[in-house]
């Protein structure tokens, strides 16, 4: 085939195509990539991948890049990148490294797909999800949960009216009571699983605190909670996932690490957040990867969803597990 329909064909198929060279300069793209971020290809011939990429710069440049020209391949990669017109575009990329033949790098060759429609369903699923069990929560506790404060006082009145009278029916009315204590408890539980954040700025605040101080108490191992800066949170999508994400990753140190301290951190600096929880156990074992269990999916699913990070890093003091998540355009200070 000549070179001119090998270029047709390039420039012409529906998916992304990028090269970069060894400083991760673009040295190469089809029409598709240019057009997904609202330029010509010539336009992005010479610009660093960096200057596209709307977050995670810092672990592009020092992790993700040299780690990929390492290993040759990289696959299932997700990037946020910049449109010209300032908007988000989600992508997955999945990548090749050409070498010479003394293995020297010649250039990167990727494939991009645009995903933006998929992460903006996903979210909306979520976030639907998470508004409907809010919806559950508040229709239980404000009905279910007023009847039964009712039956309970109706049935502690009857107690003491019966005090010294009928044995029999005392008793009765003492079950009655018993029950009614029991059934608002199993609803306190069952609310608390629909909804363990609740729907106001300061409402990751208060349920991570809780969820801290309970594990002394159940587990006999200290965890420490701390936060930085003023962190007050409106989207309860992301109070949500974010006390989700740290909730397995305390309950992963606890299962697997045989960690003694955990510490989790919540900072809140110019809008953007970043939650930590770090314990001082084992570390990963090599085969962790291929793990049957679905935590760690789950979180990276959860934190991609939200538009944030996760990093999981590990070594002979324990492991790190880091969200974060930059603040979207449009969205004020959260500071
Ligand atoms: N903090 C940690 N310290 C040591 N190993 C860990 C830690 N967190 C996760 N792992 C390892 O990673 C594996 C995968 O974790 P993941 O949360 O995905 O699964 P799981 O906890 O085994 O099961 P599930 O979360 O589905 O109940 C674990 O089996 C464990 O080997
Ligand atoms: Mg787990």
């Amino acid at each position: 085939m000549s070179d001119d329909r090998y270029r047709l064909m390039f420039d012409n198929v529906p998916l992304g195509y990028l090269s970069l060279d060894v400083d991760a300069n673009i040295i190469d793209c089809n029409r598709a990539f240019a057009t997904l971020l609202g330029y010509g290809e010539q336009e992005l011939l010479g610009c660093t991948f960096a200057s596209i990429l709307h977050d995670r710069v810092e672990y592009h440049r020092a992790v993700s890049f040299p780690e990929f020209k390492r290993r040759g391949e990289a696959r299932d990669i997700a990037f946020t990148l910049k449109h010209r017109n300032g908007e988000l575009v989600h992508v997955v990329m999945h990548g090749k490294v050409r070498y010479d033949e003394r293995g020297g790098f010649i250039q990167t060759h990727c494939m991009v797909i645009d995903v933006s429609d998929k992460v903006a369903l996903e979210r909306e699923l979520v976030r639907l999800t998470t508004a409907e069990r809010q919806r559950i929560g508040h229709d239980l506790h404000d009905g279910v949960g007023q009847e039964l404060t009712g039956i309970a006082f109706v049935a502690s009145a009857l107690v003491q009216r019966l005090d010294r009278g009928d044995a029999e029916l005392l008793s009765m009315a003492e079950t009655l009571k018993a029950s009614a204590a029991r059934a608002k408890g199993l609803m306190a539980d069952v609310l608390q699983g629909l909804s363990r954040v609740a729907d106001v700025p300061e409402g990751l605040s208060v349920a991570m605190a809780r969820l801290t101080d309970s594990v002394p108490a159940l587990f006999g191992v200290a965890c420490h909670y701390r936060e930085l800066g003023r962190v007050r949170i409106e989207d309860n999508l992301i109070a949500s996932n974010l006390y989700l994400i740290a909730h397995e990753a305390i309950h992963n140190a606890l299962k697997h690490s045989g960690c003694a301290v955990i510490e989790v951190t919540l900072t809140a600096s110019k809008g953007d957040l970043r939650l930590e929880v770090a314990d001082d156990g084992l570390g990963l074992r090599s085969e962790w990867e291929g793990a049957d269990g679905m935590g760690l999916k789950i979180m990276k699913h959860r934190a991609s969803v939200l538009g944030a990070s996760l990093q999981i890093h590990s070594g002979d003091n324990g492991v790190t597990v880091c969200c974060e998540l930059p603040r979207q355009p449009g969205q004020e200070e959260r500071e």
